[in-house]
């Protein structure tokens, strides 16, 4: 029975892989309907489970997103390599629970192994320490407690059991243009959003330097900087050299939020973008978008383990280590128990190499940039963003014609592309994050924007 069921998800997941990249792009779904189909009372009594699963395979398909395919350009998503769903399969077959060694020797050493990989393609120290996060919301979480702990203790205070209510007041900085999940991590480490000294960005969205190092100048308080690589918007990387030598020589610590620009580490040619990058504290990043395993994936990363270990790691008599255990994977994450999340890493790792990942990364960028030339050939489409790396900001005419571009390129269904509100001005912002997409995915879906913007301009507003 195991097997029938196990190949019927089989079965499913391959057909709809196979396909995913005909799929009209978007959800199709109205909302009542998939509740309607998906459902329903509490079942009573249960359902064969070959049933269950197909039932769910076709109720579910009208609201599923091709998101896993290639012109995706939604938000920053990555999607899949094969071999990591299956080795995502793996960590669900073998339910591992990754919170100390003797749960599972076998998830400790390839976390292990992986951590190395990870900081040797992206150039930083070698002896510093990784948790196998949810995703960089999480790991930005993980990252900002380090740093909460590390910049107080130096004070002698340890936050972790004297708390934050009396502790001497940190001042956190970050640049204007900070993403909001490192807000959100601030905030759930007693930081308000009102205490965050935001730094002015450039046109592109990075922190100034100049004006970081005035802000540094004007008090001797604990303090953390928030940088980042790679915008939300514009993929552009705060100039993290100089902000990296300025703030240690005002003892901060600096973290870097860098979701997605954190890979441009990984390729000589963008190296550049991301330069200094190795002398920060602590960096937070995605697994789930750019090194396109399946979510949920993201690596916190601190350069001294110390403080990682201290504000993360807990104690209690049940949890007894083995006398050699010299990883336990709970030690660097905000969960106790956790699956094993890296077993794709792994399998993308030894499947792609180190060259295959950059060439993904390469690839994306370039890729962006054809994408950005032919629609700015289009006389009334304007490319808002340097494109650096691999996000691209549209404006079509107008904020009203940019709405409207956007709403029937999603209809259309060749391709997905959100909006956003850049510098007051209405755009498309297009990611190109996937593994699988290649030129003839670019054209074709600037050919779909194209016809949708020039159907949209003749529209009656
Ligand atoms: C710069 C940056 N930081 C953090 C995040 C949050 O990542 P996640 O939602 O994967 O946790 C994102 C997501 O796009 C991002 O772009």
């Amino acid at each position: 029975m195991h097997r029938a069921v196990l190949e019927t998800a089989h079965a499913i997941a391959a057909k709809y892989l196979e396909e995913v990249a005909s799929r009209h792009v978007g959800g199709m779904a109205a909302r009542e309907s998939l509740k309607a189909a998906l459902g329903g009372p509490l079942p009573k009594n249960g359902t064969d489970p070959v049933v269950v699963l197909n039932d769910l395979a076709t109720c579910a398909d009208p609201g599923i997103v091709a998101s896993a395919g290639p012109r995706y350009f939604g938000f920053v998503t990555g999607g899949a390599v094969p071999v990591t769903v299956a080795a995502d399969w793996l960590a669900s077959a073998w339910d591992q629970n990754t919170c100390l060694y003797v749960m599972s020797p076998a998830a400790a050493a390839i976390e292990d192994a992986v951590s190395g990989w990870i900081l040797e393609l992206l150039g930083l120290p070698r002896g510093a320490s990784v948790g196998f996060v949810t995703g960089c919301h999480m790991a930005n979480f993980t990252c900002l407690a380090a740093a909460r702990h590390a910049v107080l203790r130096r004070l002698g205070w340890n936050v972790e059991t004297q708390g934050l209510q009396r502790a001497p007041r940190i001042r956190v900085i970050a640049g204007g243009d900070v993403h909001v999940s490192a807000v959100s991590a601030l905030r759930y480490l007693g930081f308000g959003t009102d205490e965050i000294d935001l730094i002015p960005v450039d046109a592109q969205g990075r922190m100034r330097a100049d004006a970081l190092d005035a802000a540094l100048r004007r008090s001797d308080a604990p303090t953390i900087v928030c940088t980042q690589a790679g915008n939300v918007s514009t993929g552009a990387c705060d100039p993290l050299d100089a902000i990296v030598k300025s703030a240690h020589a005002k003892g901060a610590w600096v973290h870097v939020d860098g979701a997605f620009g954190l890979w441009a580490g990984a390729v000589p040619e963008l190296r550049a973008l991301v330069e200094g990058i190795e002398g920060a504290d602590s960096w937070a990043t995605d697994a789930h978008k750019w090194l396109n395993v399946p979510y949920d994936s993201g690596l916190a990363i601190v350069a001294d383990a110390a403080p990682h270990r201290a504000a993360m790691s807990m104690k209690a008599s049940y949890l007894q280590r083995g006398a050699d255990e010299e990883r336990a994977g709970g030690d660097w994450v905000p969960e106790s128990s956790r699956r094993a999340r890296v077993l794709p890493l792994y399998a993308l790792f030894r499947s792609l190499g180190g060259d295959g990942i950059a060439a993904i990364v390469r690839r994306n960028c370039m890729l962006a940039r054809r994408m950005a030339d032919r629609l700015s050939a289009e006389s009334g489409i304007s490319i808002l963003n340097d494109v650096v790396l691999n996000q691209v900001l549209v404006r079509f005419i107008d904020d009203h014609t940019t709405g409207r571009v956007i709403t029937a390129v999603q209809a259309e269904g060749t391709c997905w592309a959100g909006g956003v509100m850049w510098r007051n001005n209405q755009a498309m912002r297009i990611s190109v994050s996937n593994w699988s997409t290649t030129e003839a995915d670019i054209d074709r879906s600037a050919d779909a924007i194209l016809n949708c913007f020039r159907a949209s301009s003749q529209e009656p507003s």
